[in-house]
Formats: structure tokens, C-alpha cells, sequence
């Protein structure tokens, strides 16, 4: 939930960390810290952006080659100065950076307090490194054993960096339920949350695994072990992301480049899974599950926000298509239900970041249970796509403004993908629709470049309504989770409340709400139970609703009912969830441009929730 960054080398550490923490922005922004070692141990916070530390430090002379560096989405205590990492010790000597929830930080402080030490945070990160100093007082023992005793006292989560000014030389970091990585350079290292701040300095790396801590001395190898104290070798890996997907490349906001980037994700995450021509569809990474999910008693899919409304498209889909049960969970629900799970059962965890807690946590459960899990993530080396059985990356490419657009077409295209494959296995659709299906999925990137095209239409409609305070957003079947999803892109980042329905459950209550400034917007395609969506517009109209409507191009019937269309081309149904999507994340867009928000960054959110 916070992004940490962390540098030991010979170069300055200032603007490599500056830098690092503005790529990991997006994991927390209310406050962010940096601590080098400059004539001692050197600790600048503010609360704010990463440009407010900026501006706080700008004109300082700040020469050292090691620091660290955090910006923070807040668990304990409020957003401010005092609360910003780094967390110096009370000797002063000992800084530490965190991303987690120490779960036992009263315990471990009340004992702290009755030893004489003093807190004036509230965070449970000034818990730890003033243990770590205790630690490292009694017993007597070098900094990264005091580390490695400490951890084994808290629990909970945490990815650390500690940096000691008696030990200038050196850097400590330890993972547990947070991500962590270090890029390895010639005789430095680099460390952060996710790989985007040590792309362009380095491409070997090593993902930390869960209970590791490394001991980075500059000028020396890297050295790993558990917090066990059991030694390893470390697993280097090539680093493969391009440094152009971490740029704004003239777009206004990332939101906007990735909602335009989705033609590009969709075909990279089809390319060597899918040619019709030769009638072949394939997922490498699930091969040799295919038998399990096939013969599942059911599919259990956990995910959580815009990952859990993919997971809902993919059980119109399996069901539809391969005939295999589907049940969709929030896993934050799932965790804590008593579930009953199988060794018949198959469960796929979705995940944009790979680094959600609750599904982490639900796919524990599932595998303490005899399951079989499956993962499709975006993010590799992520814990979720570590901790499955099998799977499939998406290639969305990295996804860094907080609302997930072109994550959510990749997953809905490999949950697509699954569903054929799966079908053309048993069977269940015949050859020569099956066909049809595959060429048509196969003309969907381009017919998403065509949906993009909508501009003005949407920049309309975004001005009528910019200043209204709800919106409703109605479809049915597989368009219903489209319209969920369209009202979490909506007030996530425009803060304006919307809710999505299944456009027939409106009678059952949300009706109540409509009156001549209710804006709905209804998913209505001309595809599948078509004419029960108009009778439902109808309703709508009936009472004064302002209808904007998502229909296929050259309806005249809806266009003449209602308010606003946005056209989307023809295609299958099980395909429209691809193409009425994008409309949606385009007005959610302009809507909160318009009201002034800060569409990448919004207020409250991140965009790894790596706390449950
Ligand atoms: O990384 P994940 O896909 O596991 O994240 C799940 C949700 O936190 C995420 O989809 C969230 O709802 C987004 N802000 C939606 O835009």
C-alpha cells in the first residue's frame, strides 16, 4: 500500500530515490519521507505528494550514497508529518522505511514504553525499529541479526529497509506479505516496492520471497537468508519492462494513455494464445491444468474491486461457453466465510497487482483446503502469481493510474480465452461456431481503436452531468458487471456516487431514485435479451430519467428514446463486455477531469492494497 524505495552504490542516492518514489506513487500519496546518511542519519517528511518532499529538500546540500526513501498510504494514524516514513530509533541512529501492518505493534510497544522508550508517532513502523534498536543494545549482536530477531517477533506484514548511521555501508531489507525487489548494479543495489524505480539503472534482479532478508554491503555480493537464518542463493532474474510504458507519452494522465493503450494490451495478451485462422487457442501457463478444470466440480473465482467484475464476465463465459459451475467471491468474504472447498475444486485468483491481501489471504484458505489454484495477474513475479498452483500473466503492461482500465480488458480477454478452450475440449459449442467466436475475438483490438474514436459525444455528456451527485448504471447479463464496473470507475475518481444494477433489479428499489435529474446509463447492445433492456429504458424514460445509452452503431430504436448514445460496433455478446467498457472508463475520465480531481492519484485510494 505505501511504495518503498532504497539505494546503497556510490552515486547520489537523492534523486534516485526522488525519482523512485514518483514511479511508486501511485501506491500511496498522502505523505512520503526520505533519510540519508549525510554527516549522520538525516530524516526529511512532509505530508503530501512526493513534489511537496521535493520542494521541502530542494536547495539542501544532501550528498550521500545510501538512503531510503517512502511514500504512504496511511494504516496507522493520520496522514500527516509526524506519521510520514522514515521512523527514526530514539537514539536517532537507526531509520525505517515499512510497507505492511505489524499486527502485534501494541504488545511489542507497551513492553518497548516499560523499557524506557518514547513514541511520538503513531505508527506501528516507530514500534519496530525502536525494537530493532533494543535488540540490537541487549543482546549485543551485529545490525542485520537485530533485524532478523526483531522480525521474528512481529507479526503481520511488512517489506523493510533499515539504515543505520553506524553502519554506513550497509542496508537491511526483509520481506513478509509485501512485495519487495532488488535490482543488483556493479557494486550497488537498488530496492523498491515493484521493479518500475530500478528499470532504467538495472535488469537483474531478485524478487524477494516471503520471511527473506538481504544484507546489501556496497561494494559486495548480496547476501540472503530467512529470517530463519537459513542461508540462500540468491535467484537472479532478467528484468523485462520497458521504460517507455512507465512515461505519460504526451498523454494528460496515465488513466488516459492505458484506456488508450487497451487495443495493444488486448492483442499482447492474445498474441501466441490465440489464431483462428488456425484454429488455435492456447494458455501455455494452464496446459497442464486443463484436465483438473475440465473435470472441476466447480470454479471458484476470488478477486477483489475491478478484478472481481472480470471475475463476474468470466462466469457468464465458463458457464455459457465450457459449461463448468462458477462461483465469483469477494475474496475479502471468501477469507472469513468458512467456505467449502474441494479437492474437486478449481480456483482462479484474478489480480491486476499480484499483491492484494485478501486474495493472497483466500488463496491460502483454498490451498490449506486441497484446492487447485489458478492465477491471472498482470504483474509478474507477484505474490499472487508466486503463490498459485499455475497460470497466466496478462500483458497489460504496467497499469500505474489507481483506477484499473486496461487490466480489466486483459483479464475479461484471458478469461475469454479459457472459456474457449475449455469449450472446444468438452465440446460444448459447435466446431464451426467455435470458429466464429475465435475470428471474431480476434477482430476485437480493432474494434476497440473504432470505440475510441467517441470522443465528442462523451466530452458532452461529461459536461451535462459533471455536476451532478448520482448516477445509476444498468445492464444485463454479461453487460451487468459492465455496468458495475462503469460506477466504480465513475466515483472512484470523480467522488460522484453511482451505483450499477442489473438493469431488471431496478424495479425492486433503485427506481425510487429516478427523477428528472437521475442520470442512468444503460449497457443496451443490441445482443441477447435486447428488447427486456429497452423495456427497462422505458421505465426509466417513464419517469423523467436522463438516459444515457451505450448502444450497437445504427440503433435507432434506443437513440430514439433516450438522451445520449454512445455507439459501440457490432459483435458477439460475449464480447460486448470488451467494447462497452471503454466508453464508461472515457466518461469516468472526462467527468473527473472536469471536476478538477486528480484522476491518477485519487483522493483515499492506492493502487496496491496490500493491507486487508
Ligand atoms: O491489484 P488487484 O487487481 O488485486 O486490485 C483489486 C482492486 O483493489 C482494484 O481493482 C481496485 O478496485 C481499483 N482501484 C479499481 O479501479
Amino acid at each position: 500500500m505505501c511504495g518503498i524505495v532504497a539505494y546503497i552504490g556510490d552515486k547520489e542516492a537523492k534523486p534516485i530515490l526522488i525519482k523512485g518514489l514518483h514511479r511508486l506513487e501511485y501506491r500511496g500519496y498522502d505523505s512520503a519521507g526520505i533519510a540519508l546518511i549525510n554527516g549522520g542519519l538525516k530524516i526529511y517528511k512532509t505530508k503530501g505528494k512526493v513534489s511537496d518532499l521535493e520542494a521541502k529538500i530542494e536547495g539542501l546540500k544532501l550528498d550521500s550514497t545510501i538512503g531510503v526513501a517512502h511514500t504512504r498510504w496511511a494504516t496507522h494514524g493520520e496522514p500527516n508529518s509526524i506519521n510520514a516514513h522514515p521512523h527514526h530509533s530514539n537514539s536517532q541512529k537507526l531509520a525505517v522505511i515499512h510497507n505492511g501492518i505489524i499486527e502485534n505493534y501494541d504488545v511489542l510497544k507497551k513492553a518497548l514504553i516499560e523499557r524506557g522508550y518514547q513514541f511520538y508517532s503513531e505508527t506501528d513502523t516507530e514500534v519496530l525499529v525502536n525494537l530493532i534498536e533494543d535488540i540490537q543494545k541487549n543482546e549485543q549482536v551485529v545490525l542485520d541479526e537485530a533485524v532478523r530477531i526483531a522480525l521474528n517477533q512481529v507479526t503481520g506484514a511488512y517489506a523493510i529497509a533499515v539504515l543505520s548511521e553506524e553502519n554506513p555501508n550497509k542496508l537491511i531489507v526483509a520481506r513478509k506479505g509485501s512485495p519487495m525487489v532488488i535490482g543488483i548494479g556493479d557494486g550497488e543495489f537498488y530496492v523498491a516496492s515493484d521493479a518500475t524505480p530500478i528499470v532504467e539503472y538495472t535488469k537483474s534482479v531478485v524478487y524477494l520471497a516471503e520471511e527473506d532478508m538481504a544484507i546489501l554491503e556496497r561494494g559486495k555480493e548480496i547476501k540472503l537468508k530467512t529470517i530463519k537464518n537459513k542461508e540462500k542463493t540468491p535467484y537472479i532474474e532478467a528484468l523485462e519492462m520497458d521504460l517507455t510504458a512507465l512515461e505519460k507519452d504526451g498523454y494528460d494522465h496515465f488513466m488516459l494513455k492505458e484506456i488508450f493503450e487497451q487495443p495493444r494490451s488486448i492483442r499482447d495478451s492474445m498474441r501466441g494464445r490465440l489464431n483462428a485462422d488456425k484454429g488455435i487457442v492456447s494458455l501455455g501457463g494452464i496446459a497442464d491444468y486443463e484436465q483438473k478444470l475440465v473435470n472441476a466440480k466447480r470454479i471458484i473465482i476470488i478477486a477483489c474491486g475491478t478484478s472481481w467484475h472480470a471475475g463476474l464476465v468470466g462466469e457468464y463465459l465458463l458457464e455459457d461457453l465450457a459449461r463448468i459451475p462458477v462461483e465469483v467471491e469477494y475474496a475479502s468474504e471468501f477469507r472469513y466465510r468458512n467456505p467449502i472447498i474441494t479437492e474437486n475444486d478449481v480456483v482462479i485468483a484474478i489480480s491486476q497487482s499480484g499483491e492484494t491481501a485478501d486474495t493472497l489471504a483466500a488463496i491460502a484458505l483454498a490451498k490449506e483446503k486441497g484446492a487447485t489454484i489458478l492465477g491471472i495477474c498482470n504483474v509478474v513475479g507477484s505474490s499472487i502469481a508466486r503463490s498459485t498452483d499455475a497460470g497466466s500473466y496478462t500483458h497489460a503492461g504496467p497499469e500505474i493510474g489507481v483506477a484499473s482500465t486496461k487490466a480489466f480488458t486483459a483479464q475479461v480477454t484471458l478469461l475469454t480465452l479459457m472459456a474457449l478452450r475449455l469449450a472446444q475440449i468438452k465440446g460444448t459449442i459447435p466446431a464451426s461456431r467455435w470458429m466464429q467466436l475465435l475470428h471474431e475475438l480476434e477482430s476485437i483490438p480493432s474494434k476497440i481503436e473504432k470505440t475510441l474514436q467517441s470522443a465528442d459525444v462523451i466530452k458532452e455528456i461529461a459536461w451535462q452531468f459533471k455536476d451532478v451527485s448520482n448516477f445509476l448504471y444498468l445492464g444485463r447479463g454479461y453487460n451487468f458487471p459492465v455496468a458495475l464496473e462503469g460506477a466504480l470507475k465513475l466515483k472512484e475518481i470523480s467522488y460522484i456516487h453511482a451505483e450499477g444494477y442489473p438493469a431488471a433489479e431496478m424495479k425492486h428499489g433503485p427506481i425510487a431514485l429516478i427523477d428528472n435529474n437521475m442520470p442512468v446509463v444503460f449497457i443496451a447492445p443490441n445482443v441477447g435479451i435486447y428488447d427486456k433492456v429497452v423495456s427497462n429504458i422505458q421505465e426509466v424514460k417513464a419517469r423523467n430519467g436522463k438516459v444515457i445509452a451505450i448502444v450497437t452503431e445504427g440503433d435507432e430504436v434506443v437513440r430514439s428514446m433516450v438522451d445520449f448514445v454512445i455507439e459501440i460496433p457490432v459483435t458477439e455478446e460475449l464480447f460486448t463486455p470488451l467494447l462497452a467498457t471503454i466508453p464508461l472508463q472515457k466518461l469516468a475520465y472526462h467527468m473527473a477531469v472536469m471536476r478538477g480531481c486528480n484522476v491518477d492519484q485519487p483522493r483515499n485510494l492506492a493502487k496496491s492494497v496490500t493491507v486487508e
